[in-house]
């Protein structure tokens, strides 16, 4: 009895964590693709450089933090070391004009977006057979920094961060729930829910939480923040390796399991706040309640249905575009992959019914 159902429990995990890794390598950028996104990345700084000699053009998202997938998006940043500088929607305007005239991209400058930002895409081509799609911002130190922190968390524990954070990638965009513009959750947002469990939820935590472990020397204020923002983090990685052991051994599908069971049932939607920084926090005690007596169109409760902290803009509820609907969808979705593990198919039919389109 115990000991049968015991050893399938066993056969069930082993054989679900092989296929995750299975999964998620074939799903990796090929070296040319990233190859080609260097080269991408040289050419647009070089051209740039034309207009802002001392400019820099840096990648976030994805393509930096360790959680790319093959053909993501290409996530830039100029930032421009001198004094005076042109805005960022002159900048936008320019750079469209420029990159229109002289290179094969697919250029539409968005300059008075809240964020102003220059959409590229590339058509495919033998290094890329699907193309590329790339935005260029400006100054948005606060990206390149939290692409920075999500990298360390990435890095303490390669295998079950990049697999769990991987596969969940592939899951929520095939399930559809990855579209903040669609009132779903963006991919830094699942990012963040998975860093959360790992270090919050699970009990021994399987992350330390950089952003609250002392700093070796003491450090300025100017150093740790950027604005009235802290954005100061644990990043001596090699450091923390040495000294710095999990003493959590769960496997990256007990994990998952976990992960979709926190989600689906445990995580309290209606006045919780997912922050990595503090763990789980009021809704109240931010000013993100999202009271039924603002009345119906209340704007303020329909940005904090799900409230996930920005780890450094701590008043930047991530989640924000999730609406109503989406965030029935989400629940659903984590629902839905709670049921189909706790039956244990085989691994295979597991992850092709999870990510079933
Ligand atoms: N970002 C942010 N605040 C948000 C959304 C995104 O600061 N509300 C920044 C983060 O630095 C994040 C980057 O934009 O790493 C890219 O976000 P996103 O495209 O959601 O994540 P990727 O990891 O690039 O995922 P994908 O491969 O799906 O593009
Ligand atoms: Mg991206």
């Amino acid at each position: 009895g115990d000991r049968r159902h015991h050893s399938k429990q066993r056969f069930f995990v082993v054989d679900l964590s092989q296929a995750l890794f299975d999964f998620v390598i074939q799903l990796l950028p090929t070296a040319e693709e990233m190859t080609v996104k260097e080269d991408v990345r040289k050419l647009l700084e070089r051209l740039i450089r034309t207009i802002e000699p001392d400019s820099r053009l840096l990648s976030f998202g994805s393509t930096a933090n360790g959680f790319s997938l093959r053909n993501s998006d290409m996530d830039l940043c100029c930032l421009i070391d001198s004094e005076e500088r042109l805005s960022a929607s002159d900048l936008v305007t320019m750079l469209g004009d420029l990159l229109e005239r002289e290179t094969k991209f697919h250029v539409k400058p968005l300059p008075h977006a809240r964020i102003p930002i220059v959409k590229l895409s590339l058509d495919p081509s033998p290094g890329l057979p699907l193309g590329i799609a790339c935005d260029i911002g400006f100054e948005n130190r606060l990206a390149l920094e939290n692409t920075r922190l999500l990298m360390c968390y990435a890095m303490i524990d390669p295998t079950r961060v990049r697999t769990l954070v991987l596969f969940l990638k592939v899951w929520s965009k095939r399930r559809k729930i990855n579209s903040p513009y669609q009132g779903t959750l963006s991919s830094y947002g699942y990012v963040l829910l998975v860093i959360y469990f790992l270090i919050h939820v699970k009990n021994p935590p399987v992350l330390p939480n950089l952003q609250q472990m002392p700093p070796l020397r003491p450090i300025s204020q100017e150093d740790t923040h950027m604005g009235d923002y802290n954005t100061w983090f644990f990043d001596d990685i090699e450091l923390l390796r040495q000294r710095w052991q999990s003493s959590n051994t769960d496997s990256v599908a007990e994990l998952l399991v976990d992960f979709f069971r926190y989600y689906s049932r445990d995580f309290s939607y209606n006045n919780g706040v997912a922050s990595i920084r503090a763990g789980l926090l009021k809704k109240d005690s931010k000013g993100w309640q999202n009271d039924l007596s603002n009345g119906r169109y209340n704007d303020a409760r329909e940005r904090n249905r799900f409230c996930v902290e920005d780890p450094f803009e701590t008043d930047f509820n991530v989640a924000r575009c999730v609406t109503k609907e989406g965030l029935y969808k989400i629940r659903g979705e984590f629902m839905r992959a709670s049921r189909i593990l706790a039956l244990r198919p085989r691994a295979i039919v597991a992850l092709s019914q999870l990510c079933e389109e």
